[in-house]
């Protein structure tokens, strides 16, 4: 009996990396080795010497790392520069002509701006914030759609040092007043709508409810018209974007900040409790948005690199608005859903807008591959080259249907291992280096120290699991909760004495050193005292080959302490009555064989949806309260179909 929590899922499959992708890769193995190497020989100076090269410092810093205040640690603190600065006016000289995005509506309508036109129009709306009263340090709120001026807002608040914090726009009237509220914003920029999934996506009604009667810090609500359909705009308050920048300058100097200036906050809910507003830090933020564009995505002057993340999530900061700009590369944005018109959708885009690195979700690949592969055979997807995941452990299943069908066995697939609050990719294959194996993010990029520690935080032993830990502070990590530090600690920090960063993740290392992350620490389940992680079993069930998607909870047992309780949707009709028992047993007798019958699940309900957060997030405390019988106290009101709760409940 061990304390450890074990590991059974046994995927023993090891994927090279292609030679021909090898041989032109930025990073050689000689490369990534001689950075690891610095970094454990004078880890301070390993990242000076990073900042020094990746940014443009308007004053040097001489300060590496501060922890007089650990665990609220400051990089670079007495350096100045500006993000956006080093995000656009630093490509002019030798790529003002390169496209720096490239814009597709749901509609089909296309748009790209080079780096000249968007440095134009960041500028120009830069110079329109400041006109409606904006100054550094404002909190404003962007709740848009994705569309080109999203990433111009971002940038425009980055240019004259306002807190952006981004309302992704799926989210509710509520869900935003408490973030203005949260924040104490002063501007909400809006759209009148936006389109998705062939409908409209009421931005300006939300962003009216939201800060309707009892918000006081609001005092202007910018309006970009995109859909153009009737919206009530409020006089006084209200602006549309292109009255605003009407006749303004496009010439904005960028305004130098500290290093360790707010760049944005960006909400996301916790367990428990109201969300948290997660402050990241401006230099240190996008020195590793930008080193990992090149190290993980590997992006040179002829990518063009899609990220399907919304910038309502920190993919979409990391990996669309800030860092491919930084690294200078051209970036795809894709305004819709993705079934829309049919599943074809992304693969069309990819096809006809040249895309060569695609970054997505495994809940996106999930819900592709049930399509089947007739949809991604009709493009020509030859031009992909490299292939990312990023939100939560690709089962072995969807990444060898990402591996066959989309990257057609000649593109490394990077499975990266980050959190809203570690600001970047953390864990990941370098793509021309690293072996990979389906559903493992490998191991940790240089300069990054991760461990997995027992209950008493000691390192747990070769090939054990336990707590995901971060043994040093990083760049980009977060610098607080906004508003309530005492949370920041208990959260992050408290478990171990304030000694490492603490993920909330449970994971394990095998042989190889490879780490694979077993689920979100409360998610383990303690079956006749065998601690195992959900998303092992979960990926079990979703590789039988009706199985579209799984969640895995516990509930209480007699005998066992814990019993596996499993919520599974199966591809075709849901199977009621004598048929869903046959099955129960089959899925039964199937997680035995796959995993050992240790973690075969007492209790199978068969549904036609999981309940997820708009982010695509299984929501596993609803799930365990209902498989425990209890009043369910979450907010269901983020749940994209209310109506499954009775079909979850057994009633339907
Ligand atoms: C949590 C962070 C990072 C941007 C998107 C999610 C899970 C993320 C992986 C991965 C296994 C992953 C973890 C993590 N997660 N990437 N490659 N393999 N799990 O950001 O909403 O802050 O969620 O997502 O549980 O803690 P987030």
């Amino acid at each position: 009996m061990t304390d450890n929590i074990e590991s059974i899922l046994d995927e023993q499959r090891l994927f090279e990396p292609p030679a021909s992708f090898a041989a032109s890769a930025r990073l050689k193995p000689a490369d990534l080795q001689a950075l690891h190497d610095e970094a454990a020989n004078d880890y301070q100076g390993f990242w000076a010497a990073r900042a020094r090269e990746a940014l443009i410092w308007d004053r040097p810093f001489t300060t590496v790392l501060d922890d007089s205040n650990a665990p609220n640690y400051a990089w670079f603190s007495d350096g100045e520069l500006n993000v956006s600065a080093n995000c656009l006016d630093v490509h002019l000289a030798e790529r003002g002509d390169k496209t720096a995005i490239i814009f597709e509506g749901e509609a089909g309508d296309r748009r790209t701006l080079s780096y000249r036109e968007l440095t134009a129009e960041v500028s120009r709306f830069a110079n329109a914030l400041k006109e409606q009263g904006a100054v550094a340090g404002d909190r404003i709120v962007i709740y848009m759609p994705m569309v080109p001026e999203a990433v111009i807002a971002m940038q425009a608040c980055a240019r004259i040092g306002a807190v952006h914090s981004v309302v992704f726009g799926g989210f509710s009237a509520t869900a935003l007043r408490d973030r203005i509220n949260d924040a104490g914003a002063k501007i909400v920029i809006t759209a009148d709508g936006g389109r998705r999934g062939g409908g409209i996506v009421e931005l300006k009604q939300a962003t009216d409810t939201a800060v309707g009667d009892d918000c006081r810090t609001i005092e202007k609500v910018i309006v970009l018209k995109r859909t153009g359909h009737e919206v009530n705009m409020t006089s006084g308050r209200d602006i549309w974007w292109h009255d605003a920048v009407a006749g303004v300058s496009d010439e904005c100097a960028p305004l130098p900040v500290n290093a360790e200036h707010p760049l944005f906050l960006l909400y996301t809910s916790g367990s428990t409790g109201k969300p948290k507003g997660i402050q990241h830090a401006s230099a240190g933020y996008l020195l590793h948005a930008k080193l990992t564009n090149q190290w993980v995505f590997d992006l040179n002057d002829n990518d063009v690199f899609w990220c399907t993340a919304d910038v309502g999530w920190i993919t979409g900061h990391s990996y669309v608005a800030y860092g491919p700009l930084a690294a200078g590369a051209t970036i795809v944005m894709y305004e819709g859903g993705p079934v829309y018109p049919d599943a074809g959708r992304f693969w069309k885009i990819c096809e006809e807008l040249g895309v060569t690195v695609f970054y997505t979700a495994p809940t996106a690949l999930r819900a592709l591959m049930k399509f089947g592969d007739d949809f991604p055979n009709q493009y020509d997807l030859s031009k992909i080259r490299l292939l990312g995941t990023v939100g939560e452990p690709i089962n072995p299943e969807a990444w060898m249907w990402y591996h066959t069908v989309i990257g057609k066995e000649r593109c490394p697939i990077v499975d990266t291992w980050w959190q809203t609050e570690t600001g970047g990719i953390m864990m990941t294959p370098v793509p021309g280096v690293t072996a990979t194996k389906p559903g493992s993010c490998t191991q940790a990029l240089p300069g990054i120290i991760m461990d997995i520690v027992d209950d008493n935080g000691n390192p747990v032993e070769a090939e054990g699991g336990g707590y995901l830990v971060i043994r040093k502070p990083w760049p980009s990590m977060l610098r607080t909760i906004w508003g309530d530090n005492a949370r920041y600690i208990e959260t992050y920090w408290e478990k171990f004495q304030n000694r490492y960063y603490v993920a909330g993740d449970s994971a394990h290392r095998d042989k190889d050193g490879y780490f694979w992350i077993m689920g979100r620490i409360d998610d383990v389940v303690n079956v006749s005292g065998h601690r195992l992680g959900t998303m092992e079993v979960e990926s079990a069930l979703v590789a039988h080959p009706r199985v579209v998607e799984a969640a895995v909870v516990s509930r209480p047992h007699e005998i066992k302490g814990e019993s596996i309780f499993a919520y599974v949707v199966f591809r075709g009709d849901r199977p009621v009555g004598d048929e869903a028992d046959t099955l129960t047993r089959e899925l039964r007798d199937w997680v035995g064989e796959q995993v050992g019958s240790i973690a075969k699940p007492d209790d199978i309900r068969f549904t036609d949806n999981l309940p997820k957060t708009r982010s695509g997030k299984i929501m596993r405390r609803l799930l365990r309260a209902i498989a425990r019988g209890e009043e369910i106290t979450q907010d269901t009101s983020t749940l994209e179909n209310e109506a499954i709760l009775d079909q979850l409940r057994g009633l339907a």
